[in-house]
């Protein structure tokens, strides 16, 4: 049921992949890690390295609580490479009281229960050990929201100084950025703030880089409340006013058509703007030690307005030999569910796929996916996801890896990553459309 291509813990839970970046020869994740259990809390940063973006190796929990402002947990943040130095920025939390959850996890009484700073540490080791800079770099200030300000992205600018932004919340009520700018990534000083009122009520995990000549913010906002979840992914394309930060919004969208992806953050190497987000599972599969999964990483870009994500040309990689291969008829196969699919759907077709039922209508545009049949009820409860504006001739990649199916229509100009219920996903594939298909197996 574990996955075999995404990536998994070898145990416990996980959630934001933080710090991602290529130093000294590698690549290296860090992610929101607790130690402890499959559920949330006690938040550590987890480690582990690739060469590939694909294959990953584990490594020793990174960072840990361990001084008067992080001592209840090591939340979201950012890497910087800088020689042979790994610079972090990351939260800080305290809690102001405790209670005990649930799960007999110590977490934050109340909703404002946090006290959050934002710490600088450095790595010399290639991120096996860090030395925290305290007091933080950058402490509660007037501009700063007393409990919800987190989760520092940190890149330098093309005027060669330090920015890191802020998610924020104003009073509660308006999710906001905070910018703050430094020289030697220890003393920061403040540069200003942008808000707005549509985006829900405080803003987590902010991300903003150019791409393709635009300005792109991915955020995760809280209160959205779309289809009853609470906190959803977004983008914003336009363009930011670095004398006035205000963010000129050209477009506005959900990251994803499926709301599993929470908490991305992105990278930048070898001119691409790579992300990779957390893929949100809330309990194990039954009898599985482990709790989250990250999407492939998605290459970006951005046309007309849109945002792109597409997985990197590694994934390629991992093809073996063909297994079965057809057109324009209709089919009845048994699937292994570990699979990499390229369909070029030609008409109106309707797949079912293990259970996920998609249908493609030709005259609208319009594809469905469907996972009403096999969802897992510890993620996101919703479960059919339409995607608009396709041609009528319409290519879809599908990655399959027994509990989560990444579709991707129009390399990427669509897509829809969700998890599935293993128990429920069954491997049998029936097509009736006009198609051509390839699956190759996953080697
Ligand atoms: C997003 C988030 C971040 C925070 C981290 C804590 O999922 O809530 O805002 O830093 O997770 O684990």
């Amino acid at each position: 049921m574990k996955p075999q291509y995404h990536f998994t813990a070898e145990k416990n839970w996980i959630n934001d992949p933080n710090g991602l970046c290529f130093h000294n020869g590698k690549y290296h994740m860090f992610y929101q890690y607790n130690p402890k259990g499959t559920t949330w809390g006690y938040m550590h940063w987890g480690h582990t390295s690739s060469d590939n973006l694909m294959d990953w190796q584990h490594l020793p929990v990174a960072l840990f609580p361990d001084n008067e402002y992080d001592k209840d947990g090591c939340f979201s943040g950012s890497a910087l490479s800088i020689e042979d130095e790994l610079h972090i920025m990351y939260t800080g939390i305290r809690y102001r009281e405790k209670e005990v959850n649930a799960y007999g996890v110590e977490v934050a009484a109340g909703d404002d229960g946090l006290l959050p700073s934002q710490i600088h540490a450095v790595s010399k080791d290639n991120g096996l050990s860090f030395t925290k800079s305290l007091p933080p770099a950058i402490p509660i200030d007037e501009h700063s929201h007393f409990a919800h300000v987190r989760d520092p992205k940190v890149w330098k600018t093309v005027e060669g100084f330090y920015r890191t932004v802020l998610g924020n919340t104003e009073n509660r009520k308006q999710g906001s950025l905070l910018f703050y700018k430094s020289y030697n990534l220890h003393t920061w000083e403040y540069e200003g703030k942008w808000t707005h009122p549509d985006f829900g009520w405080g803003w987590e995990c902010p991300d903003l880089f150019t791409l393709d000549g635009y300005d792109v913010l991915i955020f995760s906002p809280m209160g959205i409340n779309i289809h009853h979840i609470n906190q959803v992914s977004m983008y914003l394309v336009g363009r930011m006013n670095w004398e006035t930060f205000n963010f000129e919004i050209f477009h506005k969208s959900f990251l994803n058509n499926c709301f599993d992806i929470y908490a991305p953050q992105t990278f930048s190497h070898n001119n691409r703007r790579i992300m990779i987000g957390w893929l949100r599972q809330y309990h194990p599969f039954t009898e599985e030690s482990y709790t989250g999964m990250m999407t492939l990483p998605l290459c970006l870009s951005v046309k007309n307005n849109i945002l792109y994500s597409y997985p990197i040309s590694e994934v390629d990689q991992k093809r073996g030999e063909i297994f079965h291969q057809q057109s324009n008829k209709d089919i009845t196969l048994s699937i292994e569910k570990l699979c990499d699919i390229e369909l070029v759907i030609k008409g109106n077709t309707k797949i079912n796929l293990g259970g996920i039922l998609i249908t493609f209508d030709a005259h609208q545009g319009q594809l469905i996916v469907d996972r009403t049949q096999v969802y897992f009820e510890h993620t996101e409860n919703h479960h059919i996801f339409p995607m608009d504006g396709l041609p009528p001739e319409c290519t879809l990649r599908i990655f399959i890896d027994h509990c989560v199916v990444e579709f991707f229509a129009e390399k990427g100009q669509e897509s829809c990553i969700c998890i599935v219920d293993p128990n429920k996903f069954s491997s049998k594939l029936e097509i009736k459309g006009n198609i051509d298909l390839t699956i190759y197996k996953i080697q």
